[in-house]
């Protein structure tokens, strides 16, 4: 397995709970410089107690028009950044399709993931490279009728990255990109009155993530069984998935 190296300048965007959070504990325990962002700052603050000299702390709201310039401030105070990793993201269930989910989910996973991934592509273009990862999902494989922002968006993800990856390679410049394609993970994002199948935990889906990134692997998808699940998902034709029925149940 690729070590983690400790040399490492990280920033995660979404690291206050779930997936994030557990990154975050990799990152620090392997003894990189840290920086981690969201809008709830407590449990970044609690992260930082492990190692206050090389954990910084940023307030962020990934929707707001100030996100970039308080990124900008973060890797200022971390003396520079060699893997941008985006975790935050936000996903419902939304079977009657109420616009202000949908509309939170386009700003989350669209907007505030363009801003934040744009500016972190500049910054390496402009250092002479770097390593951009982020974690989309297997929901981008195919249109989820339960689910239409969330699986639009992370299929959105999906093409923002490979299309970066392609420019960087055209404009000569040596960026790494990490696309991480999870299946069900048990974080808060899935809290609610839905049974899921095949969960997994946080924290070896985060350990899984971090080899993945030290490997530089370009599209990882959580775990083995979802990677069968998704190559079959790809076969079928359009006409026949819409008319198939993917429904999580009710919990007892
Ligand atoms: N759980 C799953 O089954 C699963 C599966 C595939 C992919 N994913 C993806 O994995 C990522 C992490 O999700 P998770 O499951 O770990 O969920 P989570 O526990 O809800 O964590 C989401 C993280 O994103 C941050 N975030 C959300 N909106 C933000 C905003 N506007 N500005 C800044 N930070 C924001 C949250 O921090 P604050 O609320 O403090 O801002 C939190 O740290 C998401 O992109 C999700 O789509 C999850």
């Amino acid at each position: 397995m690729n070590q983690i190296s400790s040399s490492q300048k990280v920033v995660l965007i979404g690291a206050s709970s779930g997936i994030g959070l557990e990154l975050a504990r990799i990152y620090i325990a392997a003894g990189c410089v840290v920086g981690l962002a969201a809008r709830r700052t407590a449990p970044l603050l609690t992260l930082k107690q492990l190692a206050p000299q090389r954990v910084f702390v940023k307030e962020l709201d990934v929707t707001s028009d100030g996100a970039t310039e308080a990124l900008a401030e973060l890797v200022q105070e971390m003396g520079g950044m060699d893997l941008y990793l985006h975790v935050a993201g936000i996903g419902k269930q939304n079977r009657t399709l109420q616009a202000g989910i949908e509309r939170d989910t386009f700003r989350t996973n669209v907007l505030g993931f363009g801003q934040m991934v744009g500016w972190a592509y500049r910054y390496f273009a402009a250092q002479g490279g770097g390593h951009l990862a982020a974690i989309s999902s297997i929901a981008g494989t195919k249109g989820l009728g339960a689910a239409p922002a969330y699986s639009a968006t992370k299929r959105f993800q999906n093409t923002y990255l490979q299309a970066l990856a392609q420019q960087a390679r055209m404009e000569g410049h040596p960026i790494c990109f990490t696309d991480i394609r999870p299946g069900f993970v048990d974080t808060p994002l899935l809290s609610g009155a839905q049974k899921y199948p095949l969960m997994m935990p946080a924290d070896k889906v985060a350990r899984t993530i971090a080899r993945a990134i030290a490997q530089k692997r370009r599209v990882i998808i959580i775990d083995w069984r979802y990677a069968i699940i998704t190559f079959f998902w790809r076969l079928i034709p359009n006409a026949l998935w819409e008319r198939m029925v993917i429904r999580t149940k009710a919990k007892s």
